[in-house]
């Protein structure tokens, strides 16, 4: 399926900060607090890329670098722009985004029941290598998951 022309990742600030609650809260069940956001927003050592699609912010993804690590935190794609190529394209900006500033290789733990993003890992390079039983609150086991930016 063909993305719109503006669906081109951009840094997310502060200005962003409602629209991130809004994905957030529809798509990811609340991941952070309005709080939380603000931080995320407005701390230069934090990694959060937008694309805008169909008027609104339709995807997001952030990290953190840890030395050398991209340790991925937050990846969400609104439910009406799914399965259009977002979700690979907004990660693969956040990959690209952390090479540059060093980073050697990528990490985040997802739940093993989503195949969705399990899909969306495996396509763009990332490897299962291990587990973390009863990891979320709710009991579910998460998958860790790495790849290598070198
Ligand atoms: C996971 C998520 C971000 C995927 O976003 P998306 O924009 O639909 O993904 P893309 O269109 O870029 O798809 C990337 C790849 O994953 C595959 N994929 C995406 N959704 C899939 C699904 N439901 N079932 C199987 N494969 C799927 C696509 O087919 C595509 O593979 P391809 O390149 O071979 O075509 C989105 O479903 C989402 O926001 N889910 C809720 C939040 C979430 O689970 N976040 C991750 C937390 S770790």
């Amino acid at each position: 399926m063909s993305m719109e022309l503006n669906a081109a990742p951009f840094a997310l600030g502060p200005e962003d900060l409602e629209a991130c609650l809004l994905l957030d809260s529809e798509a990811l069940d609340g991941l952070w607090t309005e709080r939380q956001w603000q931080r995320e927003l407005e701390s230069s050592d934090r990694l959060c890329l937008g694309i805008r699609a169909g008027g609104r912010l339709a995807a997001l993804a952030c990290g953190w670098l840890v030395v050398d690590e991209l340790q991925i935190t937050a990846l969400a794609v609104t439910s009406s722009q799914r399965k259009r190529g977002l979700g690979k394209t907004v990660l693969s900006a956040l990959l690209d985004q952390a090479r540059r500033a060093g980073a050697v290789s990528a990490t985040l733990e997802v739940a093993s029941c989503n195949l969705a993003a399990l899909a969306l890992y495996q396509r763009c390079g990332f490897l299962s290598c291990g587990s973390r039983r009863g990891y979320y609150s709710d009991g579910r086991d998460a998958l860790i998951q790495w790849r290598s930016l070198t």
